[in-house]
Order: structure tokens, then C-alpha cells, then sequence
């Protein structure tokens, strides 16, 4: 209908705003694409900018994602389904990956954005709570011993996987199809990382700033 296309476009939109970007131009006048490793997102942003810029990205882009989806609150049962029905959620999926090609391929900032990481993990944790809250726990875990968000994220997309198949299933089949999505999506965005963690050359993050090399 008129209503959950609009939806969409909205979704987008919300995906859309390059909140690295423009963080990184208000308040310290640089364009973090151009330093790093050139990702318009929260790590890169703190990689560069530190955590004072960093974090408030990371909220944003989480915000963009869990906003975006709970849109399908807004627009009526009787387009989406009975809350929480197989209709229901599937909308709600598809509003949050909408989000996340705007944050992929924000119309705001020239169509180079980030790679999708908070924005998805926003969309999870207004579907699926549980699920949520052991990607966060193994996302926390791998970067505390690693020290490498991109490896943290493909193990915490990996994780979401395993959650909606295995341990707290929503009884909804295509929730595993989008699970298997969001693991090649997470694959796909990381390419460069997954070169560089093969090779050994991927950077670090310096999370408690001690100066090490
Ligand atoms: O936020 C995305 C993260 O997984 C990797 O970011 O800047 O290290 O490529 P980056």
C-alpha cells in the first residue's frame, strides 16, 4: 500500500543520514572517509575522531536502525498484520535492511556510507531482544580479546544466526533467511577487513588508550 511504501522511503531516509560524516564536518571539520579506513561509521569515527565522536555515531546509527524499524508500529495493523504476526515482523525486517542500504548508500552523503554494522544491530534489537543481547555479549568478548571490531562484527552477525536458527527461534522461517542475509551482507561490507585480518595488517582499536604500536 501507499502506507508501507512511504514506510520505506522513510526507512531509507533514516538509513540515509551519514551521521560519521557529519559529526566528523560539525564539530572537527574532517570528512572521516578520508582518513583510516575510510568507512563513514562509528569505528572508523573513533578511530580518527575518538571516542567522544565515536560513540555518539555508534548511538545514531543504532538509533537509525531500531527507529526505522519500529516504523511498522506506526503504519496499522491492518497494512502490516497483527503485531508481532509472521506479516508484522517480516515488515519490520524489511524497514530495517531498507535503513541499512541508506546507511550503505546514503542519498546524503554521496552514496558512500558505512558498512552497516550499527544500523543492523539496531534493527536486531528491535525484533529480537534475546538475540540482541548475546550478539552484543560476543561482539564485546572477541573485540576485548582481539581488538578487532571488524572481526568482532562478522563473529556477532554469525552469532545472530545461530540465536534466530538455534536457540531463540521467533518461529518465523524467513527471520533465518534474513539471518543468512545479514551474514553474507556483514561478509560483503567487510571484504576489505577480511583481507587485511588474513594478511595480519588490520588495525586495532586502542579501546582503553594505552599508546601501543
Ligand atoms: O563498523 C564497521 C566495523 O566492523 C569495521 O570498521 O572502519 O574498521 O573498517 P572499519
Amino acid at each position: 500500500s501507499i502506507y508501507s511504501i512511504s514506510a520505506l522511503i522513510l526507512a531509507y531516509l533514516f538509513g540515509s543520514i551519514p551521521t560519521a560524516v557529519w559529526i566528523g564536518q560539525a564539530f572537527y571539520n574532517v570528512d572521516v572517509r578520508e582518513y583510516g579506513s575510510g568507512n563513514a561509521g562509528a569505528t572508523n569515527t573513533f578511530r580518527v575522531l575518538g571516542k567522544k565522536a565515536g560513540i555518539p555515531v555508534m548511538l545514531i546509527d543504532i538509533l537509525k536502525g531500531w527507529t526505522a524499524t519500529n516504523l511498522a508500529y506506526f503504519i496499522g495493523i491492518s497494512t502490516t498484520g497483527a503485531f508481532h504476526s509472521t506479516a508484522f515482523v517480516n515488515f519490520q525486517l524489511a524497514l530495517g535492511i531498507t535503513a541499512v542500504m541508506g546507511h550503505l548508500f546514503p542519498i546524503f552523503a554521496g552514496f558512500r556510507g558505512g558498512k552497516g554494522v550499527a544500523t543492523l544491530f539496531g534493527m536486531v534489537l528491535a525484533v529480537h531482544l534475546q538475540a540482541s543481547l548475546l550478539c552484543v555479549t560476543v561482539f564485546i568478548v572477541v573485540l576485548l580479546i582481539t581488538r578487532y571490531v571488524s572481526l568482532s562484527s562478522i563473529l556477532a552477525s554469525f552469532t545472530y544466526l545461530i540465536g534466530v536458527t538455534f536457540i531463540f527461534p521467533l518461529y518465523i522461517k524467513s527471520v533465518v533467511i534474513y539471518g543468512m542475509c545479514i551474514c553474507v551482507l556483514i561478509l560483503v561490507t567487510h571484504q576489505k577487513n577480511i583481507e587485511r585480518l588474513l594478511k595480519g595488517k588490520e588495525s586495532k582499536v586502542n579501546l582503553f588508550k594505552r599508546k601501543t604500536t
